[in-house]
C-alpha cells in the first residue's frame, strides 16, 4: 500500500517510516520545507496548501506531527502545542475526504482520559480535564470531516513512548546517573508506557487492519507507579534511587506543565489493540527499559 506521512522526522514517524518499509509499503513524506527526496512533498500546515498529486495512489494517510509539548507553558507555548496538532489535523483530514482516502491515523494522545488516579480506563471512558485533555478533544474533533467522509479513522492515542534520547526518560537519566534520582511527588500515580518497537508495530497493524476505527490506546498492559518506572531505571543504569521529589519542586521546575506531564496518573490499558489481537513484544516495564537503555 502507499502511506503518506506526516511528521515522518519525528522519534515516531522517523520509526514508522522504517517499519512500514520493512514490511513492503511504499511511503510518501510530507515535509515542511523544500522537497529534497523523490518521495517528499511539500506542506504548509498554516497555509493549508498541499503539493498537487500528493495524495494520488494514497491507501493510507499516518498524520504523527505536533511540537513537543515539554519545556515550560507559557501562553506561546501552550499556542504552538495546540497550533501545530489541531489545524494540521483538520488539513490531512479534509484532504483525506477530498481525495477519497480510504484511511487516516491521526496522532493523538492519552492525556484525553485526564488525571485517572488509581481507576483503570480505557477507550470506553469519558475526557478528562487539564490543558493537555481539552487539546486533544479539538486534536481528535478536527479529524471528524474525514470519519464524516466514510474514511476510515484510527485515532491513535499514545502513552509514553520509551527513548533513550526524547521524552521524561533522557530527562530522568542523567538525573539518575548522577544519584540525584527520586519518585515524583508520592510515586502513586501511573505511568501509561509503550515501547518504540510496540509503539510502531501497532501503528503498522492499525493500517494493515480494516476493522478497528476510533480511538486506539497506544500502550503497554501494565502501567507501573511512578515509584516502580523510577527504580526500574535506577536498576538498569545501577545506580540506587533514595530519594523523594516534593511535589512542590517538580511544580517549582516545571510550572503549569507539573500536574499534566510529570504527577499526573495515567492509569490506561489497550482494549481495542488486545481484542484486535495485536500482540506487544515489550509488556514487562524492567525489561522494557533495561533494553531501552
Ligand atoms: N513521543 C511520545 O511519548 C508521544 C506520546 C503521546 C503522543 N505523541 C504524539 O505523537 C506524535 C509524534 O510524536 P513524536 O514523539 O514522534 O514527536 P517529535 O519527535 O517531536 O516529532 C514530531 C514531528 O512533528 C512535526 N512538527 C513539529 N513542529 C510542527 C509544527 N509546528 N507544525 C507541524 N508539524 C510539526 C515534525 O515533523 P516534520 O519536520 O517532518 O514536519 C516533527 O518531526 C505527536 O503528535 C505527539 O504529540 C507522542
Amino acid at each position: 500500500m502507499l502511506i503518506l506521512i506526516a511528521g515522518s522526522t519525528g522519534l515516531i514517524g522517523s520509526a514508522v517510516v522504517s517499519e512500514l518499509r520493512g514490511a513492503g509499503h511504499e511511503v510518501r513524506r510530507l515535509v515542511r520545507r523544500e522537497p529534497v527526496a523523490d518521495d517528499e512533498r511539500e506542506w504548509d500546515p498554516p497555509s493549508g496548501k498541499i503539493a498537487d498529486g500528493a495524495f494520488e495512489g494514497v491507501g493510507a494517510v499516518v498524520n504523527l506531527c505536533g511540537a513537543s509539548v515539554q519545556g515550560r507553558w507559557t501562553p506561546a507555548h501552550k499556542r504552538r502545542i495546540r497550533d501545530s496538532r489541531i489545524a494540521p489535523a483538520g488539513v490531512l483530514a479534509a484532504a483525506v475526504a477530498e481525495h477519497g482516502v480510504p484511511t487516516l491515523l491521526n496522532a493523538s494522545s492519552l492525556s484525553f482520559y485526564g488525571d485517572t488516579g488509581a481507576d483503570v480506563v480505557d477507550e470506553d471512558s469519558g475526557e478528562g480535564k487539564g490543558f493537555l485533555a481539552e487539546m486533544v478533544i479539538d486534536w481528535e474533533a478536527a479529524t471528524a470531516v474525514a470519519r464524516d467522509s466514510g474514511a476510515r479513522v484510527v485515532l491513535l492515542r499514545t502513552g509514553l513512548v520509551l527513548s533513550p534520547d526524547a521524552g521524561l526518560l533522557s530527562q530522568l537519566k542523567p538525573v539518575i546517573r548522577l544519584g540525584l534520582g527520586g519518585r515524583l511527588g508520592d510515586g502513586e500515580q501511573y505511568v501509561a508506557w509503550i515501547s518504540v518497537p510496540d509503539e510502531v508495530a501497532a501503528i503498522r497493524f492499525l493500517v494493515e487492519n480494516p476493522e478497528v476505527s476510533g480511538p486506539v490506546n497506544l500502550c503497554a498492559p501494565e502501567p507501573v507507579t511512578n515509584d516502580e518506572f523510577i527504580r526500574a531505571l535506577g536498576r538498569a543504569l545501577r545506580r540506587p534511587v533514595l530519594l523523594s521529589v516534593p511535589k512542590s519542586v517538580v511544580r517549582l521546575a516545571l510550572g503549569e506543565a507539573a500536574d499534566e506531564l510529570a504527577l499526573i496518573s495515567l492509569r490506561v490499558v489497550p482494549t481495542v489493540l488486545r481484542e484486535a489481537g495485536f500482540e506487544f513484544r515489550h509488556a514487562d516495564f524492567a525489561t522494557a527499559v533495561a533494553e531501552v537503555l
